[in-house]
């Protein structure tokens, strides 16, 4: 029997450089070896954006697109809509049990979470219990593995704490403990040099960018900002520029060679952003065609979900008979 995954995102915008660095590429790798289940987190998307629920609609079929694009296979991976697989709410309403109200006040992404949003003391109950209704979602897969970014590990933690609580009380191995994948590459930082490339900072490059949007962000790029003459030595370390050259370039020998040359001076950083425009075009170039194909067929993506949805909903289905048995909750 193949381990299961499961991962997935908010369809909160479309998916961006940094979700292909921090968990796609990882799960297009990771679906020949694996039972495979992806998220698309509509209910998790409202917990945030409940006065704006056709946004989240129409990012469902964007975020699907992304997959698709970047070569996730609806044969090998089933891709499907969280509000279609009702036995997650339900999973998620016995572990609210389990959670204390403080142990959630010290969950480090939430924290940081609800001071970007500027939530104050307005914070929705819903988006409070998220990490733990993200725990059901791994939870009602029995998810072996979950490849997500470094900033999900605080969640990921919290649902394998979850599960093993649920285990000891009720007395039964119901569930495996979950495993965090994060990728080699540290997180991608956005084009304005913010350590966090991101929809909500305005900061990012997404997979759908048209090769002119796409130029264009990149020469807008942050980079050493005492690096103002072309003789000038400038700096790698932290150089916006260099972290995508690292994660993206396939050439490591010219990567060193143009650290090299950097360093020294004589490097411009026009000439520097020419080539990882070139870098970028080749990487997701194909991508981005791809996606362009796809967006023309939203029947097709709709299928894809409709199917995948059916499908994960049999594999919860699965697992909450044998939550409700092990809770004495199988009455009839
Ligand atoms: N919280 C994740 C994000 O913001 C998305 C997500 C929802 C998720 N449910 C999940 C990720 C379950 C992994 C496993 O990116």
């Amino acid at each position: 029997m193949k381990k299961i995954i499961l991962t997935g995102d908010r369809p909160t915008g479309p998916l961006h450089l940094g979700h292909y660095v921090g968990s796609l590429k990882n799960r297009v790798q990771l679906q020949d070896e694996y039972r495979q289940f992806i998220i698309v987190a509509d209910m998790q998307a409202l917990t945030d954006n409940a006065d704006n629920p056709r946004k989240v609609r129409e990012n469902v079929t964007q975020v699907c697109m992304d997959y698709l694009a970047c070569g996730i296979d609806p044969s090998k991976s089933t891709v499907f809509i969280q509000s279609l697989v009702p036995e997650i709410a339900e999973l998620a309403m016995y572990f609210f049990n389990l959670v204390t109200v403080a142990r959630l006040q010290r969950n480090p992404t939430v924290k940081a979470e609800i001071a970007q949003k500027g939530f104050k003391t307005e914070v929705p109950v819903g988006f409070f219990v998220y990490p733990i209704s993200q725990a059901a979602d791994i939870a009602a897969f029995n998810a072996d593995l979950v490849p997500v970014g470094e900033d999900q590990l605080p969640m990921i933690e919290q649902a394998a704490e979850i599960m093993l609580r649920f285990n000891r009380i009720y007395g039964e191995e119901v569930f495996v403990k979950p495993r965090a994948l994060v990728p080699e590459v540290a997180r991608l930082p956005g084009v304005d040099g913010q350590t966090k490339m991101s929809k909500s900072l305005g900061n990012a490059i997404y997979l759908g960018d048209s090769a002119d949007v796409l130029r264009q962000k990149v020469m807008s790029m942050f980079t050493d900002p005492n690096h103002l003459r072309v003789e000038d030595p400038g700096v790698v370390e932290g150089n916006p520029v260099f972290i995508y050259l690292d994660a993206f370039d396939p050439d490591k020998e010219r990567v060193a060679e143009l650290k090299d040359h950097y360093q020294r001076g004589g490097l411009g950083d026009v000439k520097l952003k020419k080539h990882l425009v070139d870098v970028l075009d080749y990487v997701f170039g194909p991508i981005r065609e791809q996606r362009l194909l796809f967006s023309s067929d939203v029947g097709y993506v709709e299928n894809v979900l409709k199917e995948g949805t059916e499908k994960a909903r049999e594999q919860a289905t699965l697992v909450l008979s044998r939550v409700r048995k092990a809770m004495c909750i199988d009455y009839f």
